[in-house]
């Protein structure tokens, strides 16, 4: 057997918001105490050099994420111009995870590719050795062995795939990246799981669908905010509980407020029905709280509370089928900046100060040049607040553009922390 050796260790592949997942990937790096990561961003992949020691944490933290695809080991490198020796690494690298893989689950193995490369003819180079490799090596060792997503073209799993396949019980998936003058390769470890966000969807008691987060980025905004077990967190424009029961999840404490009896109505009934999921039922009941008010009260509320985060997806304006006139759009957008100044400065002052608000602000995208939305920093100034201008790692800069430009209304998602030792 070759030794093999690698610059990178791990690698990650980002959603289709890139940014929104290098954030996530800062504060999970944040969590492991990492303080600083050779990477390398390439495609729609970042590479790490990631100590071996936090590989356990990384991979379990990466189920609190929400935009985050999937990600793995990185086991060698190789030069791409040796075309011996790459072949020859590959196929060491295909015998020891077939080995290893079919020992500890089952006879049979299915095998799906993730093979990266902008050169297409170099792709199909690759698919087509590793795909004789496997067949040969099967046969010689009289292992069962399924290579899935072989067509005409090869084709990677979806996310869906992978679980619909039951990949994490039966299957390898071998990953290979050509990177400028190298070849390395990998395995998949780790994959977004969307069937169990279709689950606790489809357990929801009430949807009322022009006023709830989705579940992917209600996760994203929880675990943005840092909040850690027992922590409290606040959503003061809860809609339907989405966000609530993410925290939840995460174990935290909880206050929903919503304004809307229907909303509020939703919120309590959706929180039920995931405490009831639980065994320690009254446990769960125990950490939320949900109320039908105007969150400009929020004082009323909160009294002696001491929050760790604020995470929400406020009232965005109303509901729209094509953008409104510039004068209607700044209108709309000084109304709304009021009262996400009323809210927000309330809010704050029951926030702890290392706490994080997490907040998503409305757009209306005119064109390249001219955008309307409330004016950020008026209300980060307004409510003593710090608008977060970058992450720690991957130069992710905010107030950072979320969902597509083509809709109608766009969204913002702006990170505040508190502004210390200055009197209000
Ligand atoms: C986009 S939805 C929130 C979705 C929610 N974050 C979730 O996880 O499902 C906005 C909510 O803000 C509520 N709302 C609007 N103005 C409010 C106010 N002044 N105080 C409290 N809630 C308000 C609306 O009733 C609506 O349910």
């Amino acid at each position: 057997m070759i030794q093999m050796s690698s610059k990178y260790t791990t690698f990650v592949k980002l959603g289709s918001n890139k940014d929104l997942s290098k954030l996530e990937l800062s504060v999970l790096l944040k969590k492991l105490g990492v303080e600083d990561v050779a990477f390398t961003e390439w495609m729609d992949y970042i590479l790490l050099k990631l100590n071996r020691n936090n590989f356990a944490k990384f991979f379990k933290i990466l189920d609190n994420t929400g935009s985050i695809i999937k990600a793995g080991y990185l086991n060698s490198e190789v030069n791409i111009d040796r075309e011996d020796i790459w072949k020859l690494k590959l196929k060491d690298h295909l015998i020891i995870n077939i080995e290893k893989f079919s020992s500890e689950k089952n006879k049979s193995l299915k095998i799906a590719l993730d093979v990266q490369a902008k050169n297409i003819a170099l792709r199909n180079r690759i698919i087509n050795f590793i795909r004789t490799t496997i067949i040969n090596y099967s046969k010689e060792v009289k292992i069962q062995t399924k290579i899935i997503g072989m067509k005409k073209t090869y084709s990677e799993l979806t996310p869906f795939q992978f679980y619909k396949e039951n990949f994490p019980k039966r299957g390898l998936e071998v990953t290979s990246f050509s990177v400028k003058s190298k070849l390395i390769f990998g395995i998949t470890k780790w994959v977004t799981n969307p069937l169990l966000d279709i689950k606790q969807d489809e357990r929801r008691q009430t949807r009322l669908f022009t006023h709830g987060t989705s579940i992917k980025l209600a996760r994203t905004l929880v675990f943005l905010s840092e909040v850690s077990n027992d922590g409290l967190l606040l959503d003061p424009f809860c809609g339907t509980g989405t966000i609530l029961i993410e925290a939840l999840k995460r174990k935290m404490q909880t206050i929903g407020v919503d304004k809307d009896p229907k909303c509020f109505r939703a919120s309590k009934d959706n929180l039920n029905a995931f405490s009831l999921q639980y065994p320690a039922k009254a446990k769960m009941k125990d950490k939320w709280v949900v109320y039908s008010q105007d969150s400009r009260d929020l004082g009323k509320i909160l009294k002696e509370k001491s929050l760790d985060a604020i995470v929400t997806e406020p009232y965005l304006g109303p509901f729209l089928k094509q953008l409104p006139s510039i004068e209607e759009a700044r209108e709309t957008m000084k109304t709304l900046e009021k009262l996400y100044i009323r809210v927000l400065r309330e809010g704050s002052s029951f926030l702890k100060d290392t706490g994080k608000i997490i907040f998503i602000l409305p757009v209306y995208h005119y064109s390249d040049k001219l955008e309307v939305h409330p004016d950020i920093e008026k209300i980060a100034s307004q409510c003593s607040l710090i608008n977060q201008e970058s992450s720690k790692f991957f130069h992710v800069s905010l107030p950072l553009q979320i969902g597509r430009k083509h809709n109608v209304i766009n969204r913002y998602l702006a990170i505040f922390t508190k502004q210390l030792n200055e009197t209000r």
